[in-house]
């Protein structure tokens, strides 16, 4: 595509896992982008770029979207980096389509490497953060978190009446691989028991006094929210290895990847050792990204979206949006990334005291 005028040519793809909201930010995108500028989407993440897979947007796909969970674009999790020929397939599509910015909707991975992509070829960037696991530091909620709140707080809700039917221990596991927002979050809406995150690792021998304390009260049942990635030591204070790392996940980000999973698996059968009570174990898995964004989400989306696209037009490029103290903000790539490596916010310490009030 060559240039007729002084209209910028907006590249924009989804990457990473998914979750509600990202259709909105796609949506808020074109609205506030067309007519002066152009936006055009490619698939899957960078395979996108890569393979020159696109489709130009236009408006009259807003209204079909503002609805939809999921992205129209797809995503993946996908990792260019390592090769130099997909660089310089990249770089093919960015002159192709005479690209002058490349807006990124993905979470901390797939922003690290678009900061890494724009340092190789130059491409100037802007990300908007996306993630149920909402970690992207600089942000108070990313794109997708409230909705998959309401998403695990119902579920547990849902488990909850099964629970107490049969007098049991119900052990959810809720995704979040290094971080526990969404646990602590849904874990506290839903009033579990014991919330378990990976900012706090925890002993089971005191694991299991808390769980013995309880079940010796009036409350017949237990529910307990931990998050996939929660750390559990032995009595020398050694974490407990719960699975093994899948080769096939390797490569998938910076730090090499780990696909999570069996906690929940794990505690219960450890439970059923020393409990008189059944303890059973749920796996939320995929259906916490799953589903149409909340009406919060959605604004939020197209909100941070719609200021991407204002940055665009006055050509301020390498910021990442951002939401902080009902604010939509921007911070540049180089700040979020100041250690050069990818960032995690963690659960803030006084969030965590309210999920553990009187569980001592
Ligand atoms: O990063 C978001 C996340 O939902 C994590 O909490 C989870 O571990 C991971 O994605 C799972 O991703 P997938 O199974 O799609 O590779």
């Amino acid at each position: 595509m060559s240039k007729t005028n002084n209209a910028l040519n907006i590249g924009l793809i989804t990457g990473g896992g998914d979750c509600p909201g990202l259709n909105n930010a796609i949506a808020g995108l074109i609205k506030a982008s067309l007519p002066d500028n152009r936006v055009i989407g490619f698939y899957r993440s960078w395979n996108g770029l890569i393979e020159n897979q696109f489709i130009p947007m236009d408006a009259s796909m807003i209204d079909e979207i503002s609805h939809q969970g999921g992205t129209i674009l797809k995503s993946a999790k996908s990792f260019p980096l390592n090769s130099q020929d997909k660089l310089d397939n990249i770089t093919k599509t960015i002159k192709e389509h005479a690209l002058d910015v490349l807006v990124i909707i993905g979470g901390d991975s797939t922003l690290y490497v678009a900061k890494q992509i724009h340092e190789k070829l130059g491409i100037p960037i802007m990300g908007i953060p996306k993630t149920i696991d909402n970690d992207i530091p600089h942000n108070d909620f990313s794109i997708g978190f409230v909705s998959a709140v309401e998403t695990v707080c119902q579920s547990i809700e849902q488990v909850k009446t099964s629970a107490k039917s049969h007098s049991r221990a119900m052990v959810i596991e809720v995704m979040g691989r290094h971080t526990g927002h969404l646990t602590a979050y849904a874990g506290l809406a839903s009033n579990c028991d014991i919330i378990l995150v990976p900012e706090h690792p925890v002993r089971l021998d005191q694991l299991k006094q808390n769980i013995l304390k309880r079940f010796e009260g009036q409350k017949k049942y237990l529910l307990i929210a931990v998050a996939e990635g929660a750390i559990l030591l032995d009595e020398n204070d050694k974490p407990i290895q719960i699975f093994e790392q899948d080769e096939s996940f390797k490569g998938m980000s910076a730090k090499g990847g780990i696909r999570y999973g069996g906690i929940a698996d794990y505690i219960s059968d450890w439970m059923n050792d020393f409990v008189d009570w059944d303890a059973r174990s749920l796996v939320l898995g995929h259906l916490q990204r799953g589903g149409a964004a909340s009406a919060m989400d959605r604004i939020l989306a197209f909100s941070l979206a719609a200021k991407a696209a204002e940055l665009i037009k006055q050509k301020q490029f390498n910021q990442i949006l951002g939401f902080k103290q009902g604010n939509i903000i921007h911070t540049s790539f180089d700040e979020v990334f100041a250690d050069n490596q990818e960032q995690q916010k963690t659960l803030p310490e006084e969030f965590y005291q309210l999920c553990i009030l009187n569980t001592d």
